[in-house]
Protein backbone atom coordinates (compact mmCIF):
# COMPACT_ATOMS: atom_id res chain seq x y z
CA UNK A 1 0.00 0.00 0.00
CA UNK A 2 2.87 1.90 -0.16
CA UNK A 3 3.44 5.22 -2.28
CA UNK A 4 5.90 8.48 -3.07
CA UNK A 5 4.61 11.47 -4.27
CA UNK A 6 7.87 13.77 -5.03
CA UNK A 7 6.42 17.23 -5.90
CA UNK A 8 8.33 19.06 -8.47
CA UNK A 9 6.65 22.35 -9.25
CA UNK A 10 8.29 25.14 -7.91
CA UNK A 11 10.67 27.24 -9.58
CA UNK A 12 12.92 27.44 -7.08
CA UNK A 13 12.87 31.27 -7.09
CA UNK A 14 15.48 32.14 -3.98
CA UNK A 15 18.25 30.11 -6.39
CA UNK A 16 17.48 32.93 -8.97
CA UNK A 17 19.29 33.02 -11.21
CA UNK A 18 21.12 29.23 -11.41
CA UNK A 19 17.38 28.36 -10.99
CA UNK A 20 14.79 29.68 -13.90
CA UNK A 21 11.08 29.67 -14.41
CA UNK A 22 11.73 27.71 -17.35
CA UNK A 23 14.35 25.34 -15.87
CA UNK A 24 13.95 25.09 -12.09
CA UNK A 25 16.86 23.71 -9.95
CA UNK A 26 14.94 20.40 -9.34
CA UNK A 27 16.01 19.18 -13.09
CA UNK A 28 19.63 20.63 -12.52
CA UNK A 29 23.14 18.80 -11.28
CA UNK A 30 23.28 21.41 -8.44
CA UNK A 31 25.77 18.96 -6.18
CA UNK A 32 27.65 17.95 -9.56
CA UNK A 33 26.82 13.98 -8.98
CA UNK A 34 25.98 12.55 -12.81
CA UNK A 35 22.16 12.84 -11.38
CA UNK A 36 19.62 15.84 -11.31
CA UNK A 37 17.94 16.51 -7.76
CA UNK A 38 14.66 14.60 -9.33
CA UNK A 39 16.82 11.94 -10.63
CA UNK A 40 18.20 11.95 -6.64
CA UNK A 41 15.10 11.87 -5.21
CA UNK A 42 13.37 9.12 -7.88
CA UNK A 43 16.06 6.62 -7.35
CA UNK A 44 16.44 6.86 -3.42
CA UNK A 45 12.36 6.36 -2.89
CA UNK A 46 12.70 4.00 -6.04
CA UNK A 47 14.82 1.61 -3.28
CA UNK A 48 12.20 0.88 -1.50
CA UNK A 49 8.86 1.64 -3.48
CA UNK A 50 7.85 0.18 -6.80
CA UNK A 51 8.51 2.37 -9.82
CA UNK A 52 4.23 2.46 -10.44
CA UNK A 53 3.71 3.66 -7.21
CA UNK A 54 5.69 6.45 -7.03
CA UNK A 55 4.20 9.60 -8.98
CA UNK A 56 5.54 13.43 -9.76
CA UNK A 57 3.17 16.56 -9.36
CA UNK A 58 4.98 19.30 -11.43
CA UNK A 59 3.31 22.12 -13.66
CA UNK A 60 2.21 21.65 -17.27
CA UNK A 61 5.42 23.39 -18.69
CA UNK A 62 7.79 20.93 -16.84
CA UNK A 63 6.03 17.29 -17.27
CA UNK A 64 8.54 16.58 -20.60
CA UNK A 65 11.40 17.58 -18.67
CA UNK A 66 10.65 14.95 -15.77
CA UNK A 67 9.49 12.48 -18.71
CA UNK A 68 12.95 12.95 -20.06
CA UNK A 69 14.70 12.69 -17.16
CA UNK A 70 12.80 9.72 -15.48
CA UNK A 71 12.47 7.16 -18.58
CA UNK A 72 11.82 4.36 -16.46
CA UNK A 73 8.09 5.71 -14.66
CA UNK A 74 4.95 5.59 -16.81
CA UNK A 75 3.74 8.61 -18.35
CA UNK A 76 0.49 8.16 -16.71
CA UNK A 77 2.74 8.77 -12.76
CA UNK A 78 3.48 11.97 -14.12
CA UNK A 79 0.45 14.42 -12.85
CA UNK A 80 0.50 18.21 -14.66
CA UNK A 81 -0.92 21.18 -12.89
CA UNK A 82 -2.08 24.05 -15.11
CA UNK A 83 -1.60 26.92 -12.45
CA UNK A 84 1.58 26.89 -9.56
CA UNK A 85 -0.57 26.79 -6.52
CA UNK A 86 1.68 25.83 -3.78
CA UNK A 87 2.07 22.55 -1.88
CA UNK A 88 -1.77 22.29 -0.69
CA UNK A 89 -3.41 22.16 -4.00
CA UNK A 90 -0.55 19.62 -4.90
CA UNK A 91 -1.09 17.18 -2.06
CA UNK A 92 -4.62 17.50 -1.92
CA UNK A 93 -5.25 16.25 -5.32
CA UNK A 94 -2.52 13.67 -5.16
CA UNK A 95 -3.88 12.02 -2.32
CA UNK A 96 -7.35 11.69 -4.13
CA UNK A 97 -6.00 10.70 -7.20
CA UNK A 98 -4.37 8.13 -5.44
CA UNK A 99 -6.92 6.73 -2.73
CA UNK A 100 -9.32 6.25 -5.71
CA UNK A 101 -6.73 3.63 -6.99
CA UNK A 102 -6.29 2.19 -3.38
CA UNK A 103 -8.07 3.54 -0.41
CA UNK A 104 -5.51 2.21 1.65
CA UNK A 105 -3.06 4.05 0.67
CA UNK A 106 -0.02 5.03 2.76
CA UNK A 107 2.09 7.92 1.30
CA UNK A 108 5.29 9.39 1.69
CA UNK A 109 5.10 13.36 0.47
CA UNK A 110 8.44 14.52 -0.60
CA UNK A 111 10.04 18.00 -2.23
CA UNK A 112 12.32 17.09 -5.41
CA UNK A 113 15.16 19.47 -4.65
CA UNK A 114 17.24 18.30 -1.09
CA UNK A 115 20.52 16.49 -0.35
CA UNK A 116 20.42 13.60 1.63
CA UNK A 117 23.59 12.96 2.61
CA UNK A 118 23.43 9.02 4.28
CA UNK A 119 21.04 6.99 2.04
CA UNK A 120 20.81 3.86 3.52
CA UNK A 121 19.94 6.09 7.00
CA UNK A 122 17.30 7.73 5.23
CA UNK A 123 15.72 4.90 3.94
CA UNK A 124 15.56 3.24 7.82
CA UNK A 125 13.65 6.06 8.69
CA UNK A 126 11.24 6.37 6.03
CA UNK A 127 10.67 2.32 6.74
CA UNK A 128 9.94 3.38 9.88
CA UNK A 129 7.99 6.40 9.28
CA UNK A 130 6.22 4.62 6.92
CA UNK A 131 5.11 1.64 9.64
CA UNK A 132 4.06 4.43 12.15
CA UNK A 133 1.72 6.54 9.37
CA UNK A 134 0.04 3.18 8.47
CA UNK A 135 -0.98 2.22 12.16
CA UNK A 136 -2.17 5.24 12.97
CA UNK A 137 -3.85 8.46 11.81
CA UNK A 138 -0.67 10.74 11.87
CA UNK A 139 0.64 13.87 9.99
CA UNK A 140 4.62 13.00 10.26
CA UNK A 141 7.24 14.78 9.31
CA UNK A 142 11.01 14.23 9.48
CA UNK A 143 12.62 17.04 11.68
CA UNK A 144 15.92 17.98 11.40
CA UNK A 145 18.35 19.78 14.39
CA UNK A 146 18.72 23.30 13.94
CA UNK A 147 22.17 24.94 13.09
CA UNK A 148 20.79 28.25 13.05
CA UNK A 149 17.91 31.07 13.10
CA UNK A 150 16.97 30.33 9.51
CA UNK A 151 13.50 32.24 8.48
CA UNK A 152 12.54 29.79 5.25
CA UNK A 153 11.71 26.66 7.47
CA UNK A 154 8.74 25.88 9.01
CA UNK A 155 9.78 25.24 13.13
CA UNK A 156 8.18 22.33 15.16
CA UNK A 157 8.38 22.17 19.12
CA UNK A 158 7.73 18.50 20.01
CA UNK A 159 6.54 16.99 23.15
CA UNK A 160 10.06 15.10 23.94
CA UNK A 161 9.09 12.64 27.08
CA UNK A 162 7.27 10.33 25.29
CA UNK A 163 8.90 6.41 26.12
CA UNK A 164 8.88 3.94 23.07
CA UNK A 165 8.05 6.28 20.23
CA UNK A 166 9.51 7.17 16.90
CA UNK A 167 7.18 9.66 16.52
CA UNK A 168 6.29 12.25 18.63
CA UNK A 169 3.14 14.32 19.06
CA UNK A 170 3.89 17.65 17.98
CA UNK A 171 2.89 20.64 20.46
CA UNK A 172 3.94 24.14 18.19
CA UNK A 173 4.47 24.04 14.46
CA UNK A 174 5.64 27.30 13.20
CA UNK A 175 5.90 28.36 9.39
CA UNK A 176 8.62 30.50 8.35
CA UNK A 177 8.82 32.46 11.48
CA UNK A 178 10.18 35.99 11.67
CA UNK A 179 14.00 36.37 12.24
CA UNK A 180 13.26 37.43 16.01
CA UNK A 181 10.91 34.67 16.55
CA UNK A 182 13.82 31.76 15.04
CA UNK A 183 16.69 33.40 17.43
CA UNK A 184 14.01 32.60 20.49
CA UNK A 185 13.15 29.18 18.95
CA UNK A 186 17.02 27.93 18.08
CA UNK A 187 17.88 29.28 21.75
CA UNK A 188 14.75 27.85 23.64
CA UNK A 189 16.56 24.30 22.10
CA UNK A 190 13.33 22.55 21.70
CA UNK A 191 12.32 23.17 18.06
CA UNK A 192 13.27 21.07 15.18
CA UNK A 193 12.91 22.31 11.27
CA UNK A 194 10.51 21.18 9.20
CA UNK A 195 12.47 18.85 6.68
CA UNK A 196 9.34 18.90 4.32
CA UNK A 197 9.27 15.27 4.21
CA UNK A 198 6.08 14.05 4.84
CA UNK A 199 4.29 10.82 6.02
CA UNK A 200 0.34 9.88 6.09
CA UNK A 201 -2.61 7.73 4.80
CA UNK A 202 -4.31 9.20 1.98
CA UNK A 203 -6.80 9.19 3.79
CA UNK A 204 -5.62 10.68 6.72
CA UNK A 205 -4.11 13.63 4.94
CA UNK A 206 -8.15 13.94 2.89
CA UNK A 207 -9.99 14.26 6.21
CA UNK A 208 -7.21 16.72 7.43
CA UNK A 209 -8.17 19.04 4.67
CA UNK A 210 -11.91 18.30 5.33
CA UNK A 211 -11.27 19.78 8.86
CA UNK A 212 -8.84 22.94 8.37
CA UNK A 213 -9.08 23.77 4.63
CA UNK A 214 -13.12 23.35 3.91
CA UNK A 215 -13.35 25.17 1.19
CA UNK A 216 -10.48 23.85 -0.25
CA UNK A 217 -12.06 20.35 0.33
CA UNK A 218 -15.28 21.16 -1.36
CA UNK A 219 -13.66 22.19 -4.58
CA UNK A 220 -11.74 19.07 -4.85
CA UNK A 221 -14.62 16.07 -3.43
CA UNK A 222 -16.72 18.33 -6.41
CA UNK A 223 -14.26 17.72 -9.04
CA UNK A 224 -12.45 14.25 -8.19
CA UNK A 225 -14.55 12.11 -10.27
CA UNK A 226 -12.72 12.27 -13.07
CA UNK A 227 -9.95 11.69 -11.90
CA UNK A 228 -7.89 8.23 -13.23
CA UNK A 229 -10.26 8.95 -16.38
CA UNK A 230 -9.35 10.41 -19.74
CA UNK A 231 -11.35 13.50 -18.02
CA UNK A 232 -8.83 13.67 -15.68
CA UNK A 233 -6.79 17.25 -17.30
CA UNK A 234 -9.73 18.60 -17.80
CA UNK A 235 -11.01 18.25 -14.23
CA UNK A 236 -7.55 19.43 -12.51
CA UNK A 237 -7.71 22.51 -14.91
CA UNK A 238 -11.15 23.00 -13.10
CA UNK A 239 -10.39 22.21 -9.68
CA UNK A 240 -7.17 24.73 -9.90
CA UNK A 241 -8.84 27.87 -11.30
CA UNK A 242 -11.32 28.03 -7.76
CA UNK A 243 -8.17 26.99 -5.63
CA UNK A 244 -6.39 29.27 -3.60
CA UNK A 245 -2.19 29.10 -3.51
CA UNK A 246 -1.09 28.17 -0.08
CA UNK A 247 1.44 26.13 1.14
CA UNK A 248 0.36 22.43 2.86
CA UNK A 249 2.50 23.82 6.27
CA UNK A 250 0.36 27.26 6.77
CA UNK A 251 -2.64 25.09 5.45
CA UNK A 252 -2.74 22.00 7.72
CA UNK A 253 0.26 21.37 9.66
CA UNK A 254 0.27 24.99 11.73
CA UNK A 255 -3.72 23.87 12.64
CA UNK A 256 -3.89 19.74 13.04
CA UNK A 257 -3.87 18.16 16.20
CA UNK A 258 -2.56 15.21 14.92
CA UNK A 259 1.01 16.11 13.92
CA UNK A 260 4.13 14.29 15.11
CA UNK A 261 7.85 14.53 14.13
CA UNK A 262 10.42 12.17 13.85
CA UNK A 263 13.96 13.30 14.60
CA UNK A 264 16.05 12.36 12.03
CA UNK A 265 19.69 12.66 11.54
CA UNK A 266 20.60 11.52 8.28
CA UNK A 267 22.54 14.90 6.61
CA UNK A 268 20.22 16.94 5.40
CA UNK A 269 19.91 20.51 3.67
CA UNK A 270 17.23 22.01 1.65
CA UNK A 271 19.22 23.14 -1.66
CA UNK A 272 17.04 26.21 -1.56
CA UNK A 273 18.81 29.05 -1.20
CA UNK A 274 22.51 29.95 -1.89
CA UNK A 275 23.63 30.00 1.84
CA UNK A 276 22.18 26.25 1.76
CA UNK A 277 24.36 25.63 -1.28
CA UNK A 278 27.51 27.34 0.59
CA UNK A 279 27.42 25.32 3.55
CA UNK A 280 27.97 22.11 1.23
CA UNK A 281 30.21 23.70 -1.13
CA UNK A 282 33.94 23.27 -0.90
CA UNK A 283 35.77 26.33 0.46
CA UNK A 284 38.78 28.87 -0.23
CA UNK A 285 40.53 29.78 3.49
CA UNK A 286 39.04 32.67 3.41
CA UNK A 287 35.12 30.82 3.33
CA UNK A 288 34.79 31.78 -0.32
CA UNK A 289 32.95 29.08 -1.94
CA UNK A 290 33.92 29.74 -6.00
CA UNK A 291 32.39 28.01 -8.58
CA UNK A 292 33.27 28.98 -12.03
CA UNK A 293 35.58 28.29 -15.17
CA UNK A 294 36.90 31.91 -15.00
CA UNK A 295 36.26 33.22 -11.31
CA UNK A 296 38.58 34.86 -8.79
CA UNK A 297 37.91 36.40 -5.46
CA UNK A 298 40.93 38.32 -4.29
CA UNK A 299 40.99 40.05 -0.87
CA UNK A 300 37.19 38.89 -0.40
CA UNK A 301 35.57 36.58 2.90
CA UNK A 302 32.57 34.61 2.78
CA UNK A 303 31.75 35.19 -0.55
CA UNK A 304 29.53 32.64 -2.52
CA UNK A 305 30.57 33.72 -6.33
CA UNK A 306 28.94 31.60 -9.01
CA UNK A 307 29.57 31.87 -12.74
CA UNK A 308 28.05 29.87 -15.65
CA UNK A 309 29.82 32.21 -18.09
CA UNK A 310 33.10 32.69 -20.23
CA UNK A 311 34.05 35.98 -19.53
CA UNK A 312 36.86 36.85 -16.81
CA UNK A 313 34.46 36.77 -13.01
CA UNK A 314 36.57 39.19 -10.56
CA UNK A 315 35.86 40.11 -7.15
CA UNK A 316 37.86 41.96 -4.89
CA UNK A 317 37.38 43.07 -1.45
CA UNK A 318 33.92 42.75 -0.36
CA UNK A 319 32.83 40.15 1.99
CA UNK A 320 29.30 38.11 2.43
CA UNK A 321 28.04 38.76 -1.20
CA UNK A 322 26.21 36.27 -2.95
CA UNK A 323 27.08 37.03 -6.79
CA UNK A 324 25.96 34.74 -9.61
CA UNK A 325 26.45 35.17 -13.03
CA UNK A 326 24.99 33.62 -15.97
CA UNK A 327 24.92 34.17 -19.86
CA UNK A 328 22.20 36.48 -19.33
CA UNK A 329 21.48 37.69 -15.74
CA UNK A 330 23.63 39.05 -12.91
CA UNK A 331 22.58 38.74 -9.21
CA UNK A 332 24.81 40.90 -6.41
CA UNK A 333 23.06 40.23 -3.34
CA UNK A 334 23.71 40.67 0.83
CA UNK A 335 23.62 36.87 1.93
CA UNK A 336 21.58 37.85 4.70
CA UNK A 337 19.07 39.13 2.11
CA UNK A 338 18.97 35.73 0.46
CA UNK A 339 15.36 35.47 1.45
CA UNK A 340 14.35 38.70 0.02
CA UNK A 341 15.27 37.33 -3.99
CA UNK A 342 11.94 35.48 -4.20
CA UNK A 343 10.13 39.32 -3.83
CA UNK A 344 13.35 40.86 -5.58
CA UNK A 345 11.94 39.03 -8.70
CA UNK A 346 8.61 39.57 -8.21
CA UNK A 347 9.04 43.01 -8.08
CA UNK A 348 11.17 42.60 -11.42
CA UNK A 349 8.10 40.86 -12.95
CA UNK A 350 5.68 43.84 -11.80
CA UNK A 351 8.09 46.38 -13.31
CA UNK A 352 8.50 44.89 -16.61
N1 LIG B 1 3.72 20.26 -7.78
C1 LIG B 1 4.06 21.36 -7.15
N2 LIG B 1 3.25 22.47 -7.29
N3 LIG B 1 5.17 21.39 -6.42
C2 LIG B 1 5.48 22.52 -5.79
C3 LIG B 1 4.70 23.69 -5.87
C4 LIG B 1 3.52 23.66 -6.69
O1 LIG B 1 2.78 24.64 -6.85
N4 LIG B 1 5.29 24.66 -5.13
C5 LIG B 1 6.39 24.10 -4.59
N5 LIG B 1 6.52 22.81 -5.00
C6 LIG B 1 7.56 21.85 -4.66
C7 LIG B 1 8.94 22.43 -4.79
O2 LIG B 1 9.49 22.13 -6.06
C8 LIG B 1 9.70 21.73 -3.66
O3 LIG B 1 10.22 20.49 -4.11
C9 LIG B 1 8.60 21.43 -2.62
O4 LIG B 1 7.36 21.51 -3.31
C10 LIG B 1 8.60 22.39 -1.42
O5 LIG B 1 8.37 23.70 -1.87
P1 LIG B 1 9.33 24.91 -1.47
O6 LIG B 1 8.81 26.13 -2.14
O7 LIG B 1 10.75 24.53 -1.68
O8 LIG B 1 9.03 25.01 0.09
P2 LIG B 1 9.96 25.72 1.17
O9 LIG B 1 11.34 25.22 1.08
O10 LIG B 1 9.73 27.19 1.09
O11 LIG B 1 9.30 25.23 2.57
C11 LIG B 1 8.98 23.87 2.82
O12 LIG B 1 10.15 23.09 2.98
C12 LIG B 1 11.00 23.45 4.13
C13 LIG B 1 12.17 22.49 4.19
O13 LIG B 1 12.85 22.48 3.00
C14 LIG B 1 8.13 23.84 4.10
O14 LIG B 1 7.61 22.53 4.23
C15 LIG B 1 8.95 24.22 5.34
O15 LIG B 1 8.17 24.05 6.51
C16 LIG B 1 10.19 23.34 5.43
O16 LIG B 1 10.99 23.71 6.55
MG1 LIG C 1 12.40 24.18 -0.42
Amino acid sequence: NNYAVIMAGGIGSRFWPMSRTAYPKQFLDILNTGHTLLQSTFNRFAKIIPVENIFIVTANDYTDIVNQQLPQLPVSNIIGEPERKNTAPCIALIALKIKKLNPQANLIVSPSDHLIENETVFIHHCLTALAESAAGDKLITFGIQPSHANTGYGYIQYEANQPNTSAYKVKRFTEKPDKKTAIQFLQNGSYLWNSGIFFWKADTIINAFRMYMPNMFDVFVCGQLDLNTEKEAAAIEHIYQHCPSISIDYGILEKAENVYVMPVAFGWNDLGTWNSAWENAEKDHSLNAIKGHNTMAIDSRGCIVHSTDKKLVLVGGVSDLIIVNTPDALLICNKDNEQQIKEYLTIVKETK
